[in-house]
């Protein structure tokens, strides 16, 4: 199949042209972003395969089902960024990588945890300047701390068991809860509950109408005093502007983020040279107490040689090559 790959970086072409071995697709890089202003790119192409910041509106869709494209291969899990109703009006088929490495997620935000708790981040600096004093970087132990895990599929089930490893109690909270984390002490409660008595939160649920600002100025007032708070997931699950009074009043005691929600104008890129314009974010990284990174925790080996097997190997089912099509259908995604 001819594929035209967008927002792609040479870490991209690497894992793409190695699983491709197997494959024997037809691939072409794009640095570009899918976007209306890109779409044409795309023209002639069967196969179109997109990450998570490629805009995939209605727009883009009929552009794309006009170019002949007829399947959207998405380099990702999540999809809340494809207009799938769209998509199948159009007879356009969505395909999505279901999991890839649940564990470099979950590894991710434990380093997020550990890194806020100890203040490695200032801690690096300030030993680079020759300045030893301790004073700023207390922590806390882990141990015996009371950690909410909100969403407990295959990524919040691991940071779990991380959580649970380093000594915490865990409460979970998931309307579809899964005995495994029952296996190792953890226990479900309602969402009011978890907010109460947790030390850290950590948000491991995807993005849905229902779950946009899920963390609100109300949730962050039935938080801990000091609590830490901490999204590898999406950024719309957290209402960034209530997060920083949260942060201001001393409520929120810190805050890790690899996600954000205005995050397509800025992460992925070297923006290094240029003045930020997103006022909110610029705020947020003011506080020391905040660490934010670039949506890197998929970033692994592992996480993006999977990501590009499945994705082709996607493409494979779909010409009736064999395999597993992991196909997004509408049924799915409303049921
Ligand atoms: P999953 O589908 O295995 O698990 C999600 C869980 O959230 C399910 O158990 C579901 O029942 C639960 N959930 C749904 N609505 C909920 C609600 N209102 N309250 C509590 N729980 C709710 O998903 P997975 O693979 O564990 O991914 C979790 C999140 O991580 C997703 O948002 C995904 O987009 C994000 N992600 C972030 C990456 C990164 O690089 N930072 C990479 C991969 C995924």
């Amino acid at each position: 199949m001819r594929i035209a790959l967008f927002s792609t970086k040479p870490y991209d072409r690497t894992s793409f042209e190695e699983a491709n071995e197997e494959h024997g697709h037809e691939l072409h890089f794009f640095e570009p972003r899918l976007t209306p202003d890109t779409v044409q790119l795309a023209r002639g192409f069967e196969g179109v395969c997109v990450f998570v910041n490629d805009q995939v509106d209605g727009e883009v869709v009929h552009a794309l089902a006009d170019g002949g494209t007829r399947i959207l291969l998405l380099r990702s899990a999540g999809f809340n960024h494809v207009e799938l109703e769209a998509a199948d009006g159009r007879g356009i088929t969505v395909a999505r990588v279901p999991a890839y490495s649940p564990h470099a997620v979950a590894e991710h935000a434990m380093g997020l945890v550990l890194t806020l708790n100890r203040k490695l981040h200032r801690a690096y600096a300030r030993v680079r300047e020759g300045n030893f004093a301790l004073d700023g970087l207390l922590g806390f132990d882990l141990n015996g701390k009371t950690v909410g895990v909100i969403g407990t599929g295959r990524i919040g089930t691991i940071f779990a068991r991380i959580a649970a490893g380093f000594g915490c109690r865990v409460l979970a909270h998931d309307p579809y809860p899964s005995d495994e984390i029952l296996e190792f002490g953890a226990r479900y409660v309602e969402l009011d509950d978890l907010f109460g008595q947790a030390d850290i939160i950590a948000l491991h649920l995807p993005l849905t109408p229902n779950t946009h600002h899920l963390i609100d100025g109300d949730a962050v007032s039935g938080m801990k005093e000091g609590v830490m708070l901490i999204n590898t997931s999406r950024g719309g699950l957290v209402d960034t502007r209530a997060v920083i009074e949260g942060l201001k009043s001393g409520r929120i005691g810190s805050l890790g983020l690899d996600v954000y929600e205005e995050e397509e104008k800025l992460f992925f890129e070297d923006l290094s040279g240029t003045v930020i314009q997103d006022d909110v974010f610029a705020r947020l990284l003011t506080f020391p107490n905040v660490l934010v990174t670039g949506h890197q925790g998929f970033f692994t080996r592992e996480a993006l040689a999977a990501i590009a097997g499945t994705t082709l190997g996607n493409a494979t089912a779909f010409e009736g090559g064999g395999g597993e099509l992991h196909g997004v259908t509408l049924e799915a995604v409303k049921a």
